[in-house]
């Protein structure tokens, strides 16, 4: 089909092969860093659709750049703060992305995270190395069981679910909260109870929800000062959902027992106070990169965008109003 589409990032080989046999013109940046705005505008001029990041911006200025013809923007990714939907459904341009395919890897990762900061691996693996271990003695790295502890997840969408879902193999009781009930985790006794009641009772907080102006800083200094001195709080969503700067001071004056992030409030920015601090546990945005979950997520991304472009029915539109006449 005559029809001209850009990727802006080296992805897996299929999103390419997908898109060469369904359009004729396919170009892509075949970097692995974010293309500057500049670059990304001037190379999305005169596109019928885009396949972008997560952390790709697509706003007015690049929806101008682009120009009238732009009808599809296919995100790698479930989360799509990046985008201005507002804008582009005013536009009536197609916005996808990839719900379902990540939901296991990233709640892996966030038991990964949780055990790595409870039981203190990343420490206990530098002292492995560093030549000083002298032997096995009782008193050496003891962290946190995360047997038995209370688990408290905040936004209990897939992800969340799929972590509640692992919760039985630990005997850890959950608890959620969330705007309305969600009977498939009551499925596994996870029981709803308020935010507050959760920041007080949990031991381990883990954060599932999107970006939004209300999840914006939903952790901050009263959050983690309500938190027990001995839990772990763990964000694999958005950064901007913790306020980074009060979690920094939560950690270095011990109102929380430690931390696991995966994202960040300035991505890829990292608060620096927040590198020397011994408990928490940081990852570079790594909640769905595994090979088997960034295969499906490129093969979906490119589906998506034929889908929309050649006018067959797609799942993943997150704004359907757009194709309502
Ligand atoms: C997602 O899909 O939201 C991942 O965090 C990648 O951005």
């Amino acid at each position: 089909m005559n029809l001209n589409v850009f990727i802006t990032r080296r992805t897996q080989t299929e999103a390419l092969t997908l898109l060469q046999k369904a359009f004729e013109h396919v170009d892509l940046s075949d970097d692995l860093l974010p293309m500057p705005p500049d670059k990304l505008r001037e190379a999305a001029s005169g596109r019928d659709g885009l396949l972008i990041m997560g952390n790709d911006k697509a706003d007015a200025a690049l929806f101008d750049a682009a120009g009238p013809q732009l009808r599809a923007i296919s995100n790698y990714s479930v989360g799509y703060n990046n985008i201005d939907i507002a804008e582009a459904t005013r536009r009536r341009i197609v916005v996808t992305n990839t719900p379902g395919v990540l939901d296991e890897t990233t709640a892996d990762l966030t038991w990964a995270l949780m055990l790595a900061v409870g039981r203190r691996l990343i420490e206990a693996d530098k002292f492995a190395r560093s030549g000083e271990w002298r032997g096995w003695a009782p008193t050496q790295l003891c962290g946190a069981d995360l047997f038995g502890k209370t688990l408290g997840i905040v936004g209990a969408g897939r992800i969340g679910a799929a972590v509640a879902r692992r919760a039985a193999g630990f005997s850890m009781p959950v608890i959620y909260s969330t705007r309305t009930p969600k009977p498939e985790l009551d499925k596994f006794g996870a029981k709803r109870v308020a935010f507050d009641e959760l920041l007080r009772q949990s031991d381990f907080i883990t954060v599932h929800v999107p970006l939004t102006p209300e999840t914006k800083h939903m952790f901050g200094e009263k959050q983690f000062r309500a938190m027990k001195p001995t839990a772990f709080f763990i964000n694999m969503a958005r950064g901007p959902v913790h306020d980074e700067a009060a979690l920094v001071r939560a950690l270095q004056q011990r109102w929380i027992a430690g931390a696991g992030l995966d994202v960040y409030e300035n991505e890829p920015q990292i608060n620096p106070d927040l590198l020397p601090l011994a408990n928490a546990v940081l990852l570079p945005h790594i909640g769905s990169a595994t090979e088997e979950t960034r295969r499906r997520m490129s093969i979906m991304t490119a589906e998506n965008l034929i889908n929309v472009l050649t006018g067959k029915p797609c799942p993943n539109i997150v704004n359907p109003e757009v194709l309502k006449p």
